[in-house]
């Protein structure tokens, strides 16, 4: 039996769209095992039949690109990472699948092989990149080629899921994006992304909240969200060093110092007042990314 942990992932940090994307402490399992005939998926959406399961689908393409053919298989999944929230669960049960069907024909594929059939699966890198790797990471396609570099973020902080009680489709969340954004636009997501690589790094925290505003896809996704702008002016409110809207969404991202025990409380206690099922999560960093366990 194979046992493969990947972390959740939350990516864009706000201007770095399809680029910026950090692993973090909430994982789903999954167990794959080769059996003597069949396809049984356990535990996956009683919505989905199992032949078109991610995760499935995932490992057909490693079998295909090294001409491996599984008598049959099992695969147990086990979730913590709510779908369609903007945590990356999609990008979760390609890496898991790929990684299951490569330790399952003896390991022929690196890290590097495996993380370039997840991407064209999942069509960018930013969720991929640190579910695989951990940690934070920026990414790039060009051409047929990816480059990633893992940036070491200071000490001190804390992420903060919060969770609506909805999903929403990446698909319908690119859907709503321009075809062409104004230049002063584009200037300004590329000056925040370097404020925020580098406030990041060395620890300038107090930056956060300038170098985390967006123009790329926020404001256009923002209004398929209930909510969204109150909830992101409160958690300036609650005293968030930074807020972004995590991947497509819905969810949004609270970062905060890591000693602050009173967000979590805040943020719940206001979901109470205004009616609103949404979930607040702590979080930390995930470093080590998809493993074999
Ligand atoms: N960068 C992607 C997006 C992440 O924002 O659409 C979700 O797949």
């Amino acid at each position: 039996m194979i046992n493969i942990r990947v972390p959740a992932t939350s990516a864009n940090l706000g201007p770095g769209f399809d680029s910026l994307g950090i692993a973090l402490d909430l994982y789903n399992k999954f167990s794959f095992e080769e059996i003597s005939h069949g396809l049984e998926i356990i535990g996956a959406l009683d919505t989905e039949e199992d032949s078109d399961n991610l995760v499935y689908t995932s490992m057909l393409k490693v079998f295909d690109a090294i001409g491996y053919k599984p008598k049959g298989i099992r695969i147990n999944i086990d979730t913590d990472i709510p779908v369609s929230r903007g945590l990356g669960s999609s990008a979760c049960c390609i890496v898991a699948g790929i990684m299951g069907a490569n330790k399952m024909a003896g390991s022929p594929l690196s890290q590097e092989e495996m993380f370039k059939i997840a991407t064209e699966i999942e069509g960018h890198p930013d969720n991929i990149a640190p579910a695989l790797f951990g940690g934070f990471i920026t990414s790039i396609m060009e051409e047929a080629n990816i480059y990633y570099n893992k940036i070491d973020i200071a000490k001190g902080l804390k992420f903060v899921a919060i969770i609506p009680d909805f999903p929403l489709s990446t698909k319908m969340a690119r859907e709503v994006l321009p075809t062409n954004i104004p230049y002063k636009d584009a200037v300004e997501n590329v000056s925040r992304v370097s404020l925020l690589i580098s406030s990041l790094s060395n620890g300038r925290f107090d930056l956060l909240k300038h170098a985390l505003k967006d123009n790329l896809h926020q404001p256009y996704r923002g209004k398929l969200i209930k909510g969204f702008n109150e909830v992101l002016e409160k958690i300036y409110e609650f005293k968030a060093l930074g807020g972004y809207l995590s991947g497509a969404g819905p969810t949004i991202m609270a970062i905060i110092n890591e000693d602050d025990t009173n967000f979590k409380k805040e943020m719940e206690s206001y979901f109470k007042s205004v009616n609103y099922n949404w979930k607040v999560i702590e979080l930390n960093i995930d470093l080590d990314g998809a493993k074999v366990i």
